[in-house]
C-alpha cells in the first residue's frame, strides 16, 4: 500500500531573473513574500510565497550548469515542480522504486525548507517532476 500524501507543499516555478518574478508576484499578484535563500549546493535562488493554501517557489539557478538553468533552457520558464508530503519518504522511496518510479538522487537530503525531500525522475511520472517531502 502507498503512503496517504498528506498535501501539497508548495509548487516550484523556474524563472529567469527572481527578483522580476518576485515583484510580479508580490506586488502585482498580490501573494506575500515569506523568504528567500540561497542554496549553493543546489545551485539555487529560492523566493518562496505564501497564497493561503499552498506555497510557490520560485527559482532562479545559479550559473549556467545550474539543473533550474538547464530546465529553463530546454523547456523555457514555467512550472518546474510540485511538491507533496508523506509521512515516511524512505519508506515511500522504497515503496516507489519497486513499482518502477526511481528518484534522481540515491538519498533524501535536506531541501530549501530544512525538511527531506527527493525528486522522481520525471520519465517515470508523465513528465511531471515530483518532489517528495517528509513531514
Ligand atoms: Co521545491
Amino acid at each position: 500500500m502507498p503512503q496517504n500524501v498528506k498535501g501539497i507543499n508548495h509548487i516550484g516555478i523556474a524563472v529567469k531573473n527572481i527578483e522580476e518574478a518576485k515583484k510580479l508576484y508580490c506586488e502585482v499578484l498580490g501573494f506575500e513574500f515569506v523568504e528567500e535563500k540561497r542554496l549553493e549546493d543546489r545551485k539555487v535562488k529560492t523566493v518562496f510565497l505564501n497564497s493561503g493554501n499552498t506555497t510557490i517557489e520560485l527559482l532562479e539557478g545559479i550559473g549556467e550548469d545550474s539543473p533550474v538553468s538547464k530546465f529553463i533552457a530546454k523547456k523555457g520558464e514555467g512550472i518546474h515542480h510540485i511538491c507533496f508530503v508523506v509521512n515516511n519518504i524512505r519508506e515511500a522511496l522504497k515503496y516507489y522504486e519497486e513499482a518502477g518510479i526511481p528518484s534522481v538522487s540515491k538519498e533524501p537530503a535536506p531541501g530549501a525548507e530544512g525538511k527531506l525531500v527527493s525528486f522522481l525522475h520525471p520519465k517515470a511520472t508523465m513528465g511531471v517532476l515530483l518532489e517528495v517531502m517528509e513531514d
